[in-house]
Protein backbone atom coordinates (compact mmCIF):
# COMPACT_ATOMS: atom_id res chain seq x y z
CA UNK A 1 0.00 0.00 0.00
CA UNK A 2 1.34 3.42 -0.68
CA UNK A 3 1.31 6.46 1.16
CA UNK A 4 2.01 10.17 0.74
CA UNK A 5 3.99 11.80 2.96
CA UNK A 6 4.11 15.93 3.01
CA UNK A 7 6.58 18.24 4.94
CA UNK A 8 10.00 20.43 3.55
CA UNK A 9 11.84 17.61 1.86
CA UNK A 10 15.68 17.66 2.36
CA UNK A 11 17.65 15.75 -0.21
CA UNK A 12 20.95 15.86 -1.86
CA UNK A 13 22.50 15.84 -5.43
CA UNK A 14 26.02 15.78 -4.57
CA UNK A 15 28.56 15.96 -1.96
CA UNK A 16 28.18 19.50 -0.22
CA UNK A 17 31.73 19.59 0.40
CA UNK A 18 33.02 19.37 -2.96
CA UNK A 19 29.74 21.62 -4.87
CA UNK A 20 28.99 23.61 -1.97
CA UNK A 21 25.18 24.23 -1.46
CA UNK A 22 23.67 23.32 -4.87
CA UNK A 23 24.19 19.75 -3.52
CA UNK A 24 21.70 20.12 -1.61
CA UNK A 25 17.50 20.75 -2.26
CA UNK A 26 15.06 21.44 0.06
CA UNK A 27 11.45 21.68 -1.15
CA UNK A 28 9.12 23.50 1.83
CA UNK A 29 6.58 22.20 0.46
CA UNK A 30 7.40 18.78 -0.83
CA UNK A 31 6.23 15.34 -0.48
CA UNK A 32 7.60 11.36 -1.15
CA UNK A 33 5.20 8.86 -2.31
CA UNK A 34 6.30 5.60 -1.03
CA UNK A 35 5.47 2.48 -2.06
CA UNK A 36 6.19 -1.56 -1.05
CA UNK A 37 9.24 -0.15 0.71
CA UNK A 38 10.40 2.20 -1.56
CA UNK A 39 10.62 5.54 -2.53
CA UNK A 40 8.19 6.06 -5.76
CA UNK A 41 8.01 9.57 -6.52
CA UNK A 42 9.40 12.82 -5.10
CA UNK A 43 7.49 16.02 -5.89
CA UNK A 44 5.72 19.30 -4.57
CA UNK A 45 3.04 18.52 -2.09
CA UNK A 46 0.27 19.89 -4.61
CA UNK A 47 1.74 17.89 -7.31
CA UNK A 48 1.78 14.34 -5.77
CA UNK A 49 -1.93 15.33 -4.01
CA UNK A 50 -3.25 15.54 -7.44
CA UNK A 51 -1.29 13.05 -8.66
CA UNK A 52 -1.99 10.14 -6.14
CA UNK A 53 -5.83 11.29 -5.30
CA UNK A 54 -6.53 8.07 -3.70
CA UNK A 55 -3.36 7.47 -1.97
CA UNK A 56 -3.48 8.47 2.12
CA UNK A 57 -1.76 11.02 2.79
CA UNK A 58 0.17 11.85 6.38
CA UNK A 59 1.00 15.57 6.45
CA UNK A 60 3.92 16.48 8.53
CA UNK A 61 3.34 20.49 7.88
CA UNK A 62 6.65 22.37 8.68
CA UNK A 63 8.51 19.41 10.12
CA UNK A 64 11.45 17.70 7.85
CA UNK A 65 11.75 15.42 5.96
CA UNK A 66 15.33 13.67 5.51
CA UNK A 67 16.52 9.98 4.92
CA UNK A 68 16.97 8.67 7.93
CA UNK A 69 20.29 8.64 9.95
CA UNK A 70 22.96 6.48 9.27
CA UNK A 71 25.34 5.43 12.01
CA UNK A 72 28.65 4.18 10.25
CA UNK A 73 30.36 2.83 13.35
CA UNK A 74 28.47 1.22 16.39
CA UNK A 75 29.01 -1.21 19.40
CA UNK A 76 25.93 -2.51 20.08
CA UNK A 77 27.00 -4.28 23.16
CA UNK A 78 28.06 -1.12 25.24
CA UNK A 79 24.63 0.28 25.08
CA UNK A 80 25.11 -0.45 29.26
CA UNK A 81 28.07 0.96 29.95
CA UNK A 82 27.63 4.06 27.24
CA UNK A 83 28.69 7.57 29.93
CA UNK A 84 31.44 5.82 31.75
CA UNK A 85 33.60 7.84 33.61
CA UNK A 86 37.05 8.92 34.11
CA UNK A 87 39.35 6.29 31.02
CA UNK A 88 41.27 6.62 28.66
CA UNK A 89 41.33 3.88 25.74
CA UNK A 90 42.95 0.92 26.83
CA UNK A 91 42.03 1.57 30.39
CA UNK A 92 38.56 2.09 29.19
CA UNK A 93 38.60 -1.19 27.08
CA UNK A 94 39.82 -3.22 30.01
CA UNK A 95 37.96 -1.24 33.24
CA UNK A 96 34.39 -1.06 31.24
CA UNK A 97 34.14 -2.89 27.74
CA UNK A 98 35.53 -5.85 28.41
CA UNK A 99 34.04 -7.16 31.40
CA UNK A 100 30.10 -5.97 29.41
CA UNK A 101 31.39 -7.68 26.60
CA UNK A 102 31.57 -10.72 28.69
CA UNK A 103 28.16 -11.12 29.03
CA UNK A 104 26.91 -11.65 25.58
CA UNK A 105 27.69 -15.19 26.27
CA UNK A 106 24.24 -15.50 27.42
CA UNK A 107 21.97 -15.07 24.54
CA UNK A 108 19.25 -13.72 26.95
CA UNK A 109 21.17 -10.81 27.72
CA UNK A 110 22.53 -10.62 23.98
CA UNK A 111 18.65 -10.47 23.07
CA UNK A 112 17.86 -7.73 25.58
CA UNK A 113 20.57 -5.57 24.67
CA UNK A 114 20.22 -5.32 20.73
CA UNK A 115 16.42 -4.91 21.09
CA UNK A 116 17.44 -1.94 23.91
CA UNK A 117 19.64 -0.58 21.26
CA UNK A 118 17.64 -0.73 18.58
CA UNK A 119 14.60 1.01 20.30
CA UNK A 120 17.24 3.39 21.75
CA UNK A 121 18.53 4.37 18.50
CA UNK A 122 15.52 4.66 16.31
CA UNK A 123 14.14 6.83 18.69
CA UNK A 124 16.92 9.24 17.93
CA UNK A 125 16.38 8.93 13.81
CA UNK A 126 18.63 6.49 13.02
CA UNK A 127 17.47 3.63 10.86
CA UNK A 128 20.71 2.33 9.65
CA UNK A 129 23.95 0.89 11.86
CA UNK A 130 26.72 -0.78 11.07
CA UNK A 131 28.10 -2.41 14.57
CA UNK A 132 30.28 -4.47 15.95
CA UNK A 133 28.82 -7.13 17.83
CA UNK A 134 31.57 -9.62 20.68
CA UNK A 135 33.64 -12.37 20.00
CA UNK A 136 30.00 -14.74 20.93
CA UNK A 137 28.34 -15.77 17.76
CA UNK A 138 25.03 -15.73 19.76
CA UNK A 139 25.74 -11.59 20.07
CA UNK A 140 25.41 -11.61 16.16
CA UNK A 141 22.25 -13.49 16.25
CA UNK A 142 20.67 -11.45 18.50
CA UNK A 143 21.80 -8.55 16.79
CA UNK A 144 20.62 -9.28 13.35
CA UNK A 145 17.65 -10.98 14.51
CA UNK A 146 16.44 -8.31 16.19
CA UNK A 147 17.19 -6.05 13.37
CA UNK A 148 15.38 -8.37 11.32
CA UNK A 149 12.32 -8.12 13.56
CA UNK A 150 11.84 -4.30 12.83
CA UNK A 151 13.09 -4.69 8.96
CA UNK A 152 16.32 -2.47 9.27
CA UNK A 153 18.87 -2.21 6.97
CA UNK A 154 21.82 -3.08 9.14
CA UNK A 155 25.61 -4.15 9.04
CA UNK A 156 27.25 -6.29 11.51
CA UNK A 157 29.77 -8.80 12.47
CA UNK A 158 31.72 -10.97 15.39
CA UNK A 159 34.26 -8.90 16.45
CA UNK A 160 37.92 -10.98 16.77
CA UNK A 161 40.40 -11.02 19.37
CA UNK A 162 42.96 -13.70 19.69
CA UNK A 163 45.25 -12.08 22.26
CA UNK A 164 45.24 -8.94 24.27
CA UNK A 165 41.90 -9.54 25.85
CA UNK A 166 40.33 -11.37 28.94
CA UNK A 167 40.44 -15.09 27.99
CA UNK A 168 36.80 -15.30 27.90
CA UNK A 169 36.78 -12.47 25.31
CA UNK A 170 39.48 -14.50 23.34
CA UNK A 171 38.88 -16.88 20.24
CA UNK A 172 41.72 -18.31 17.63
CA UNK A 173 43.07 -17.19 14.41
CA UNK A 174 41.34 -20.43 13.44
CA UNK A 175 37.99 -19.81 15.08
CA UNK A 176 37.94 -17.08 14.86
CA UNK A 177 37.87 -17.44 10.59
CA UNK A 178 35.58 -20.15 11.13
CA UNK A 179 32.93 -18.55 13.07
CA UNK A 180 33.13 -15.60 10.95
CA UNK A 181 32.91 -17.84 7.63
CA UNK A 182 29.75 -19.41 9.08
CA UNK A 183 27.81 -16.47 10.60
CA UNK A 184 28.72 -14.66 7.33
CA UNK A 185 27.41 -17.58 5.39
CA UNK A 186 24.13 -17.45 7.73
CA UNK A 187 23.53 -13.56 7.82
CA UNK A 188 25.21 -11.94 4.72
CA UNK A 189 22.44 -10.53 1.95
CA UNK A 190 19.05 -12.00 4.14
CA UNK A 191 17.17 -8.98 3.15
CA UNK A 192 18.50 -6.07 4.32
CA UNK A 193 21.69 -7.62 6.32
CA UNK A 194 25.01 -7.63 5.60
CA UNK A 195 27.64 -9.34 7.38
CA UNK A 196 31.18 -7.21 8.01
CA UNK A 197 34.26 -8.78 8.56
CA UNK A 198 35.60 -7.65 11.93
CA UNK A 199 38.96 -7.73 13.38
CA UNK A 200 38.63 -5.48 16.39
CA UNK A 201 41.71 -3.74 16.15
CA UNK A 202 45.72 -5.12 15.60
CA UNK A 203 46.76 -5.25 19.30
CA UNK A 204 43.90 -7.37 19.55
CA UNK A 205 44.43 -10.08 17.09
CA UNK A 206 47.91 -12.08 16.20
CA UNK A 207 49.45 -11.52 12.52
CA UNK A 208 48.29 -15.04 12.14
CA UNK A 209 44.46 -13.85 12.54
CA UNK A 210 44.70 -10.64 10.71
CA UNK A 211 45.81 -12.79 7.68
CA UNK A 212 42.97 -15.15 8.04
CA UNK A 213 40.41 -12.28 8.64
CA UNK A 214 42.28 -11.19 5.42
CA UNK A 215 41.76 -14.38 3.38
CA UNK A 216 37.81 -14.53 4.26
CA UNK A 217 37.80 -10.66 2.91
CA UNK A 218 39.80 -11.70 0.01
CA UNK A 219 37.01 -14.96 -0.30
CA UNK A 220 34.19 -12.75 -0.03
CA UNK A 221 34.87 -9.40 -1.80
CA UNK A 222 31.58 -7.95 -2.12
CA UNK A 223 31.68 -7.64 2.19
CA UNK A 224 32.64 -4.45 4.17
CA UNK A 225 35.55 -5.35 6.65
CA UNK A 226 35.49 -2.89 9.70
CA UNK A 227 38.23 -2.01 12.47
CA UNK A 228 39.87 0.61 14.36
CA UNK A 229 42.94 3.18 13.45
CA UNK A 230 44.99 5.22 14.64
CA UNK A 231 42.48 6.06 17.83
CA UNK A 232 45.11 7.60 20.35
CA UNK A 233 48.90 8.11 20.56
CA UNK A 234 49.27 5.16 23.41
CA UNK A 235 47.67 2.57 21.09
CA UNK A 236 49.83 3.82 18.05
CA UNK A 237 52.96 3.69 19.94
CA UNK A 238 51.24 -0.25 21.29
CA UNK A 239 50.13 -1.20 17.96
CA UNK A 240 54.00 -0.56 16.88
CA UNK A 241 55.62 -2.13 19.20
CA UNK A 242 53.48 -5.55 18.87
CA UNK A 243 54.17 -5.24 15.07
CA UNK A 244 58.13 -3.96 15.07
CA UNK A 245 58.18 -4.46 10.69
CA UNK A 246 54.75 -2.73 10.18
CA UNK A 247 55.83 1.01 8.61
CA UNK A 248 53.20 2.13 10.52
CA UNK A 249 49.21 1.40 12.07
CA UNK A 250 47.83 0.63 8.28
CA UNK A 251 50.44 -1.73 7.65
CA UNK A 252 49.56 -3.95 10.51
CA UNK A 253 46.27 -4.31 8.28
CA UNK A 254 47.09 -3.63 4.85
CA UNK A 255 50.32 -6.61 4.93
CA UNK A 256 47.48 -9.00 6.03
CA UNK A 257 45.24 -8.46 3.16
CA UNK A 258 42.94 -6.10 5.24
CA UNK A 259 43.51 -2.64 3.29
CA UNK A 260 41.16 -2.17 0.46
CA UNK A 261 37.55 -0.04 -0.74
CA UNK A 262 35.32 -1.16 1.30
CA UNK A 263 37.21 -1.27 4.24
CA UNK A 264 35.85 1.25 6.89
CA UNK A 265 38.57 2.66 9.63
CA UNK A 266 37.11 3.75 12.54
CA UNK A 267 38.58 6.60 14.10
CA UNK A 268 41.21 7.63 12.22
CA UNK A 269 42.66 10.53 13.71
CA UNK A 270 46.78 10.57 13.81
CA UNK A 271 47.46 9.25 10.10
CA UNK A 272 50.48 10.06 8.88
CA UNK A 273 51.46 11.05 5.05
CA UNK A 274 51.62 7.39 3.77
CA UNK A 275 48.55 6.10 5.69
CA UNK A 276 46.23 8.95 4.33
CA UNK A 277 47.98 8.73 0.66
CA UNK A 278 47.46 4.73 0.58
CA UNK A 279 44.10 5.14 2.09
CA UNK A 280 42.79 7.46 -0.24
CA UNK A 281 44.54 4.90 -3.31
CA UNK A 282 42.38 2.74 -2.27
CA UNK A 283 39.14 4.63 -1.58
CA UNK A 284 39.10 3.47 1.80
CA UNK A 285 36.44 4.79 4.58
CA UNK A 286 37.35 6.51 6.83
CA UNK A 287 34.46 6.90 10.12
CA UNK A 288 34.67 9.82 12.03
CA UNK A 289 33.33 9.68 15.79
CA UNK A 290 33.38 12.83 17.39
CA UNK A 291 31.78 12.01 20.40
CA UNK A 292 33.92 9.36 21.19
CA UNK A 293 36.96 11.24 20.48
CA UNK A 294 35.93 14.17 22.48
CA UNK A 295 34.89 11.60 25.39
CA UNK A 296 37.71 9.26 25.88
CA UNK A 297 40.14 12.00 24.81
CA UNK A 298 41.44 10.64 21.46
CA UNK A 299 41.60 13.79 19.22
CA UNK A 300 40.41 15.58 16.90
CA UNK A 301 39.74 14.39 13.13
CA UNK A 302 40.86 16.10 10.45
CA UNK A 303 37.50 16.65 8.41
CA UNK A 304 38.78 19.48 6.23
CA UNK A 305 42.07 18.04 4.97
CA UNK A 306 40.49 14.67 4.85
CA UNK A 307 37.72 15.50 2.72
CA UNK A 308 39.46 18.43 0.50
CA UNK A 309 42.00 15.33 -0.32
CA UNK A 310 39.16 13.17 -1.51
CA UNK A 311 38.54 10.58 1.26
CA UNK A 312 35.45 8.44 1.42
CA UNK A 313 34.12 9.81 4.99
CA UNK A 314 31.18 8.57 7.39
CA UNK A 315 29.98 9.73 10.95
CA UNK A 316 29.32 7.64 13.48
CA UNK A 317 28.28 7.49 16.95
CA UNK A 318 30.28 5.02 18.09
CA UNK A 319 28.16 3.74 21.12
CA UNK A 320 29.43 3.40 24.02
CA UNK A 321 32.47 5.46 23.64
CA UNK A 322 30.81 7.91 22.03
CA UNK A 323 28.53 9.60 24.53
CA UNK A 324 25.56 9.73 22.62
CA UNK A 325 23.02 7.32 20.84
CA UNK A 326 22.06 10.12 18.73
CA UNK A 327 23.40 11.03 15.13
CA UNK A 328 22.02 15.08 15.63
CA UNK A 329 24.39 15.37 19.34
CA UNK A 330 26.92 13.48 16.76
CA UNK A 331 26.93 16.12 14.22
CA UNK A 332 27.18 18.81 16.53
CA UNK A 333 30.04 17.33 18.13
CA UNK A 334 31.64 17.10 14.64
CA UNK A 335 30.90 20.66 14.21
CA UNK A 336 32.86 21.70 17.29
CA UNK A 337 35.56 19.34 16.76
CA UNK A 338 36.13 21.04 13.18
CA UNK A 339 35.69 24.54 14.81
CA UNK A 340 38.31 23.22 17.05
CA UNK A 341 40.43 22.86 13.84
CA UNK A 342 39.65 26.48 12.42
CA UNK A 343 36.84 25.20 10.04
CA UNK A 344 32.80 25.39 10.42
CA UNK A 345 31.34 22.95 8.85
CA UNK A 346 27.83 23.83 7.13
CA UNK A 347 24.70 22.23 8.39
CA UNK A 348 24.30 21.30 4.98
CA UNK A 349 27.60 19.47 5.38
CA UNK A 350 26.80 17.60 8.58
CA UNK A 351 23.66 16.88 7.51
CA UNK A 352 24.98 15.59 4.61
CA UNK A 353 27.87 13.16 6.67
CA UNK A 354 24.83 11.99 8.65
CA UNK A 355 22.99 10.50 5.78
CA UNK A 356 24.56 10.35 2.34
CA UNK A 357 28.36 10.60 3.80
CA UNK A 358 27.83 7.38 6.15
CA UNK A 359 25.62 5.54 3.28
CA UNK A 360 28.50 6.38 0.61
CA UNK A 361 31.29 5.10 3.14
CA UNK A 362 29.16 1.70 3.54
CA UNK A 363 28.76 1.70 -0.17
CA UNK A 364 24.98 1.67 0.36
CA UNK A 365 24.27 5.11 -1.15
CA UNK A 366 22.04 4.00 -3.85
CA UNK A 367 19.94 2.13 -1.38
CA UNK A 368 20.24 4.57 1.56
CA UNK A 369 20.97 7.55 3.12
CA UNK A 370 19.01 10.40 0.53
CA UNK A 371 15.24 10.67 -0.66
CA UNK A 372 15.18 9.84 -4.73
CA UNK A 373 12.94 7.58 -6.74
CA UNK A 374 14.19 4.16 -6.04
CA UNK A 375 15.67 4.62 -3.01
CA UNK A 376 14.91 2.32 0.16
CA UNK A 377 12.27 4.46 1.86
CA UNK A 378 13.97 5.21 5.26
CA UNK A 379 13.00 8.18 6.40
CA UNK A 380 13.47 10.83 9.64
CA UNK A 381 10.57 13.22 10.71
CA UNK A 382 12.57 16.11 12.35
CA UNK A 383 10.55 18.66 13.97
CA UNK A 384 12.69 21.79 13.63
CA UNK A 385 10.97 23.83 16.95
CA UNK A 386 11.13 20.84 19.50
CA UNK A 387 11.67 22.72 22.57
CA UNK A 388 11.45 26.42 23.39
CA UNK A 389 15.04 27.22 23.07
CA UNK A 390 15.36 26.05 19.67
CA UNK A 391 11.70 26.92 18.52
CA UNK A 392 13.21 30.55 19.71
CA UNK A 393 16.01 30.33 17.84
CA UNK A 394 14.46 28.60 14.62
CA UNK A 395 11.87 31.92 14.51
CA UNK A 396 14.94 34.08 13.48
CA UNK A 397 15.76 31.96 10.92
CA UNK A 398 16.10 33.14 7.40
CA UNK A 399 16.44 30.50 5.12
CA UNK A 400 16.33 26.62 5.48
CA UNK A 401 19.86 25.52 7.08
CA UNK A 402 19.38 28.68 9.88
CA UNK A 403 16.03 26.78 10.61
CA UNK A 404 17.84 23.12 10.87
CA UNK A 405 21.06 24.35 12.86
CA UNK A 406 19.83 24.99 16.44
CA UNK A 407 18.20 21.34 15.95
CA UNK A 408 21.87 19.88 15.11
CA UNK A 409 23.47 21.88 18.10
CA UNK A 410 20.97 21.22 20.54
CA UNK A 411 18.15 18.61 19.56
CA UNK A 412 17.97 15.54 20.39
CA UNK A 413 15.03 12.31 20.65
CA UNK A 414 12.21 15.55 21.37
CA UNK A 415 12.90 16.68 17.99
CA UNK A 416 12.37 13.23 16.35
CA UNK A 417 8.05 12.76 15.26
CA UNK A 418 8.45 9.64 13.08
CA UNK A 419 10.59 7.22 11.44
CA UNK A 420 9.60 5.30 8.43
CA UNK A 421 10.93 2.09 7.92
CA UNK A 422 10.68 0.73 4.53
CA UNK A 423 7.84 2.51 3.95
CA UNK A 424 6.42 1.61 6.65
CA UNK A 425 5.58 4.36 9.88
CA UNK A 426 7.02 3.27 13.19
N1 LIG B 1 39.45 0.23 19.84
C1 LIG B 1 39.34 -1.10 19.99
N2 LIG B 1 38.13 -1.42 20.49
C2 LIG B 1 37.46 -0.28 20.67
C3 LIG B 1 36.16 0.04 21.16
O1 LIG B 1 35.38 -0.82 21.54
N3 LIG B 1 35.85 1.36 21.18
C4 LIG B 1 36.69 2.33 20.76
N4 LIG B 1 36.31 3.59 20.80
N5 LIG B 1 37.92 2.05 20.32
C5 LIG B 1 38.30 0.77 20.26
ZN1 LIG C 1 34.66 1.45 17.82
Amino acid sequence: MADLILGQVLSYVGDPFQVGLAAASCDSAGGVLVDAGKIVAVGSAQELRRAYPQTPVTDYGHSLISAGFIDAHVHYPQTAIIGSWGKRLIEWLNTYTFPEEIRFADRDYADIIANRYFDLTLAQGTTSVCSYCTIHPQSVDAFFTAAHERQLRVWGGKTCMDRNAPEALRDTAQSGYDDSKSLLAKWHRKDRLSYVITPRFSPTSTPEQLSALGALWGENPDCLMQTHLSEQTDEIAWTKSLFPTARDYLDTYESHGLLRKGGLYGHSIWLEEREKSRLREMDASLIHCPTSNTFIGSGLFDMDGLKTAGHRVGLATDTGGGSSFSMLRTMAAAYEVAQLRGRALHPAELWWLATVGSASALHADHQVGNIAPGMEADLVIVDLASTPAIEQATRRAADIWQAIFPTIMMGDDRAIRDVWIAGKRR
